[in-house]
């Protein structure tokens, strides 16, 4: 395993997922836990990340000297490599001038073990205020800026390298080859990392860990939950059972997608719950956005609960595990915890005792996004569950604008398929985050239609690019793909005599438009 110590700002998952993108197994672990423990992990290697301070505040994250000293090959970045040199000797000082963004690295060593077979001049990506004027004792110059004379620097004897930049950002041309150059070269990892052996693992993991008992797992039509269950369905076969809970709100073709298609790949059992009537009855009236939520999550837990319920009368008290799609980036942000967590399933159903324990089984800890799809692929799951675009869990009753009815379910969902069709032909679903249409169902205006007026709503679109859902831009869809979309809307979907383009980034839109 390759240890990245995280000195905060996000670039540590990044250097994570690069490493394994060079088939090699990463781990992310805190800048606060001590040296021994880092060491006691027996890491193969270690990546020292940016982060937002300057080694010269006060109270700046440091690091133990033993940490260099105990022949674990080092790479630091940024602020990692100002802190290596720092510890190690060399000189850091506020440089004045600032470097930010693009540079470029001018290498002064074209054999190095990090430069080897790269341009003698490439792009890097900068951010930092401070800059290293000399190196520490035994360690050799390999890059300089304009800015910075010290850009890089290399120790093969003991197996300690830096970079000032951000090697693992897109904007560094060379970056992952650097990065290859210190896991295969200068560490000696071999690439062998693959969501092959990650499959096998976790099988034998889960085995263990379940043993004879029985586990349920919530299925939600999203990639998670799915690659979740199908992975513990080949661990433990007929010990899980599937749940699923149709509300209503689902896209065209999507209750049969799983109902099909799923177990058709898995084999897996399957209990779908038709709740249909139940929530279009508690949504009835509503058209608070926050309210409608409240009562979809409210009512799908009772839901799903209920199924609980009836599967643990059927299969006896041995039902003790409940699977989560639970993603490393969600492990990471909540502090990292390893082992299983115990979750206490909240019951407002009576009958149910309140005080079942489920013991939770989550195969894809230690997963990024990309990875659980590969391993999706790789269990045979089709491509319409594999590659999925993020739709939210209360489904298309947050794209109606208003109250939500089953008439107007029906209109939305006709519409969305439309969409969802002439984006898939056009070739556009991988390069769009996700395309929500939403139904302005309280707004009307007038059109013309044959030789009559009409008087209908409107529908929008609202095509973004994300890398995170976090922030958004619009996507510029080629506008014929558009016209089709219009088009075909329009004429196929009663009542629908518009459609309109949303052209707001997030912020100040956030995707969903409720
Ligand atoms: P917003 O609208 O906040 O959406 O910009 C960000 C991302 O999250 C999805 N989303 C949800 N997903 N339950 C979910 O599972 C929800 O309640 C929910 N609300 C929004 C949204 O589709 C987008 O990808």
């Amino acid at each position: 395993t390759v240890l990245v110590v995280d000195f905060g700002a996000q670039y540590a998952q990044l250097i994570a997922r690069r490493v394994r993108e060079a088939r090699v197994y990463s781990e992310i672990v805190p800048s606060s836990m001590p040296v021994e423990e880092i060491l006691a992990k027996n890491p193969a290697a270690i990546i020292l990340s940016g982060g937002p301070s300057s080694v010269y505040e006060p109270g700046a994250p440091t690091l133990d000297r033993a940490l260099f000293e105990a022949g674990v090959p080092v790479f630091g970045m940024c602020y990692g490599f100002q802190l290596m040199a720092q510890t190690l000797g060399g000189t850091v000082d506020n440089s004045g001038a600032r470097e930010y963004g693009r540079t470029d690295l001018v290498v002064s060593k074209p054999s190095s073990t990090l430069f080897e077979g790269t341009p003698a001049e490439q792009a890097v990506w900068m951010s930092h205020g401070d800059a290293c004027s000399a190196a520490p004792e035994g360690f050799t110059v390999t890059g300089s800026t304009d800015v910075v004379p010290v850009a890089a620097f290399e120790n093969d004897e003991k197996k300690l390298y830096g970079v000032q930049y951000h090697p693992e950002v897109m904007h560094s041309t060379h970056g992952q080859q650097v990065l290859e150059h210190f896991l295969y070269r200068g560490a000696g990892l071999s690439p062998d990392w693959t969501t092959g052996n990650v499959i096998e693992e976790q099988v034998a993991a889960i085995r263990e860990q379940v043993g004879d008992k029985r586990a349920i797992c919530g299925l939600s039509g999203g990639v998670d939950s799915a690659v979740a269950a199908a992975l513990v369905q080949k661990a433990i076969g007929s010990q899980l059972t599937c749940v699923y809970v149709d509300h209503g709100l689902m896209r065209k073709g999507e209750t049969e997608q799983v109902e099909k298609d799923f177990v058709a790949a898995t084999g897996v059992q399957l209990k779908v719950v038709d709740a249909e009537e139940r929530f279009l009855k508690a949504l009835a009236g509503v058209s608070d956005p926050e309210e409608k939520r409240k009562i979809i999550g409210r009512e799908f837990i009772r839901v799903f609960e209920q199924a609980q319920l009836e599967i643990m009368q059927e299969a006896g008290p041995e039902v003790a595990f409940l699977v989560q799609g639970t993603l490393y980036p969600d492990v990471v942000e909540s502090g990292g915890g390893t082992g299983t967590a115990n979750i206490k399933s909240h019951h407002n159903v009576g009958g149910l005792p309140d005080d079942i324990e489920f013991e939770l089984v989550e195969p894809l800890r230690q997963l990024f996004k990309d990875e659980v799809r590969m391993v999706g692929q790789e269990l045979g799951l089709p491509d319409e569950i594999v590659q999925r675009q993020p739709f939210p869990g209360p489904g298309l009753g947050i794209r109606i604008v208003g109250e939500v009815t089953k008439e107007r379910l029906d209109l939305l969902r006709e519409a969305d398929a439309i969409a969802r069709e002439e984006l898939t032909a056009a070739g556009l679903d991988r390069d769009i985050w996700q395309c929500p249409v939403v139904l302005l169902a309280d707004v009307r205006s007038v059109g013309v239609q044959g030789d009559g007026r009409t008087y209908g709503h409107p529908v929008v679109l609202r095509p973004v690019s994300s890398e995170d859902a976090m922030t958004a831009d619009w996507s510029r869809l080629p506008y014929d793909v558009l016209a089709r979309i219009s088009t075909r809307i329009t004429n196929e979907v009663k009542d629908v005599n518009r459609v309109v383009l949303d052209v707001t980034s997030k912020p100040p839109g956030t995707i969903e438009w409720e």
